[in-house]
């Protein structure tokens, strides 16, 4: 089967063919940062536009990577939610249009669900079942694996996701959005114990996050320095914030997997792009015999293979993908409605 995956959920335009013989085919992005950076973040209705007119010249990219004749197209994936209402009604009016002009069916996949299945795009892919550190822009979720469409949350983030925190941290230091990595990038010229940051609900007993703390403790350090904020400040500034942010992370997925008795993490989302954080993963993994699996670097962000292949892997665990014409996009569907396996399959001592 050739799955064409189509991906529109925020400030990314992505694109794939994912064939479940022959795997990845192709896949074409086109990032909208440059588009926002001016408004200091994404605006909706600038991304909707820049959806509508990125899509087409992205279809025809990935067909000619692929070496693909649109009518092979066996079924269209598309990202049905969450996220932007414009963002996501584009991408999917453009799936139906294409899979009704096609005779093909439709599979909606849920943007978390590409996150969480990217890492098994990898060569070298985890076998099931794993804990999954889901840490994008918009959420922080610790979830138990079993297989495909059979998703356990353990815990969440109760304000700000990790990746938020990092942009609105980035924001506070002055670096443009989205700040993630240029925030990752000072914070790595930074030296580590020169700011005490809190390390939010590390003891709370549940494997649950809450970074906005975090973002407020650099606020008042900020506010406290005023003029006197300069390039080394920030920079350890920067790396106060990662390491405790990191620790966190580090500490609650290794709390996971010894409640659940797994020894496979896999790391997805956007931050999974941190050094920082895979240097700490990888070097508890090394002490507790453990071993962390990350998607390629490009496949961490929004991308259209991740949902290419999410549909794909439904679409071999048996889905019936729905024939084409419904307008359905669903900016808040909670992941929670996928989720087929029931009771704790972990607790925290
Ligand atoms: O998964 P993603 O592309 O979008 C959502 O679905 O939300 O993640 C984007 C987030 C942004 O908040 C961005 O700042 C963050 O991931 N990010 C990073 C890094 N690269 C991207 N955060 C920390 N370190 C990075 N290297
Ligand atoms: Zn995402």
């Amino acid at each position: 089967m050739l799955v064409l995956g189509i991906e529109s959920s925020c400030d990314e335009t992505g694109l794939a063919l994912y064939d479940t013989k022959r795997g990845l085919l192709a896949h074409a992005l086109h990032s909208q940062i440059a588009l926002h950076a001016d408004y200091g973040g994404v605006v909706p209705e600038l991304a909707s536009r820049d959806h509508i007119r990125r899509l087409v010249p992205l279809l025809r990219e990935v067909l000619r990577q692929g070496k693909i004749a649109l009518p092979e197209v066996d079924a269209v994936a598309c990202t049905q939610g969450p996220g932007l209402a414009g963002a996501l009604l584009v991408g999917c009016a453009f799936a139906e249009g294409l899979a009704v002009s096609l005779g093909k069916p439709v599979l909606p996949v849920h943007h978390l669900e590409g996150h969480l299945l990217s890492p098994l795009l990898a060569a070298d892919a985890p076998e099931f079942p794993f804990i999954a550190l889901l840490v994008s822009g918009g959420h922080t979720q610790l979830m138990a694996v079993a297989g495909v469409g059979q998703y356990e949350l353990l815990g969440e983030t109760l304000d700000d996701a990790a990746g938020e925190a990092f942009d609105k941290t980035a924001k506070l230091l002055g670096l443009g959005y989205p700040g993630g990595s240029a925030l990752s990038q000072l914070a790595e010229t930074g030296r580590t114990g020169v700011f005490d940051m809190p390390r939010p609900m590390l003891h709370s007993g549940d494997f649950n996050f809450s970074f906005a703390g975090l973002k407020t403790a650099v606020l008042t350090q900020v506010r406290k320095a005023g003029e006197a904020m300069d390039d080394v400040f920030k920079a350890n500034l920067a790396r106060a914030f990662q390491d405790a942010l990191v620790e966190v992370l580090t500490r609650k997925s290794f709390a996971a997997l010894k409640a659940s008795g797994m020894r496979r993490l896999v790391v997805a989302g956007g931050v999974g792009a941190n050094r920082q954080l895979r240097q700490s993963l990888n070097a508890a993994a090394a002490r507790k015999n453990c071993r962390v699996y990350y998607p390629a670097l490009e496949f961490c962000t929004d991308n259209g293979a991740m949902i290419a292949f999410a549909g794909a892997m439904r679409l071999q665990a048996g889905a019936t993908p729905r024939p084409a014409g419904v307008f359905a996009a669903r900016p808040r569907w909670p992941l929670s409605e996928l989720i087929k396996v029931a009771g704790a399959s972990c607790s925290r001592s």
